[in-house]
C-alpha cells in the first residue's frame, strides 16, 4: 500500500503523516514514512542542492532534473524494498509535486514531464493520493509565521504557487479514483480525522485483513 501526500508546504503534511502513521501502527500496519526530496543519503545530498537559498542561479529544467534524480533513489532504494515486504508506505510528496511545481507552476511541457516521471520512478505509481488542499497564500501566511524553514521553493512568487494549486486540482480531477482531496483549511484534528476515514475505507476494500 503506497500512499503519497501532496499540496502546498504550510498544507500540514508532515504532521498529517506522523499523526496517520501513529493510528495505523495502532492497527497493527507497519508503516514506513518518507519524505521527498531526499530520504536517501544521496537523495539528501540533492535535497541540499534544491533548497538552498543560495541557488538562485537555478534554472527549471535544472530542478526538475535533481527532483526526479533524488526520486529515481528513493524508489529503487527504499520505496520499493518496503512495499516488497507488504508495509504501508506512507511519502510526503512524490511524482506529482513534480507535475504541480515543475510542469504546471513552471509552465514546462506537460506530457515531457510525465516521461520523465515515468523513467525516474520505473512507473511506480502510488495507490492513494492525498491531497492537502490549501489556498497558496494560506500556506506561505502558516510558513512565516514559522512553520519549518523558509528555502528556495517558497520564495517563488505567489503567481506560481496558484498555477501549482490549480495544478493539483486538475490531476485530481483527472484520476479521482487515485486522488482524494481534503480540505487543509480546518483544525489539524479535524483533517487527521477525515484522513483516517479515507484510508481506514480504502484499507478494509483493498486490503481485507
Ligand atoms: N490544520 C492546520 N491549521 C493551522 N496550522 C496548521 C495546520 N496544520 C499544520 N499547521 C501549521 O502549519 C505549519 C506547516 O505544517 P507542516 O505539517 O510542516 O506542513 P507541510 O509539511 O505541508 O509543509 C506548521 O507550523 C504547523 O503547525
Ligand atoms: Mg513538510
Amino acid at each position: 500500500m503506497f500512499i503519497t501526500f501532496e499540496g502546498p508546504d504550510g498544507s500540514g503534511k508532515t504532521l498529517q503523516i506522523r499523526l496517520l502513521a501513529k493510528f495505523l501502527r495502532t492497527k497493527d500496519y507497519i508503516v514506513f514514512t518518507a519524505r521527498e526530496p531526499g530520504g536517501t543519503e544521496i537523495g539528501d545530498q540533492v535535497r541540499n542542492i534544491l533548497m538552498d537559498m543560495k541557488n538562485t542561479a537555478m534554472h527549471p529544467r535544472t530542478e526538475t532534473l535533481l527532483f526526479c534524480a533524488a526520486r529515481a533513489q528513493i524508489v529503487e532504494e527504499i520505496i520499493k524494498p518496503h512495499l516488497k515486504k507488504g508495509e504501508v508506505v506512507l511519502l510526503d510528496r512524490y511524482a506529482d509535486s513534480t507535475m504541480a511545481y515543475q510542469g504546471y507552476g513552471h509552465q514546462n511541457d506537460l506530457d515531457l514531464i510525465r516521461r520523465l516521471l515515468d523513467f525516474a520512478t520505473g512507473r511506480l505509481k502510488p495507490d492513494l493520493t492525498l491531497l492537502l488542499d490549501l489556498d497558496p497564500d494560506e500556506g506561505l501566511r502558516r510558513r512565516q509565521q514559522g512553520g519549518g524553514e523558509w528555502n528556495r521553493m517558497d520564495a517563488y512568487q505567489l503567481a506560481l504557487h496558484q498555477r501549482v494549486h490549480a495544478g493539483y486540482l486538475e490531476m485530481a480531477k483527472q484520476e479521482p479514483e487515485r486522488w482524494r482531496i481534503v480540505n487543509a483549511n480546518q483544525p489539524p484534528d479535524v483533517v487527521q480525522s477525515l484522513l483516517r476515514k479515507i484510508v481506514s475505507e480504502y484499507l478494509t476494500h483493498n486490503y481485507p485483513k
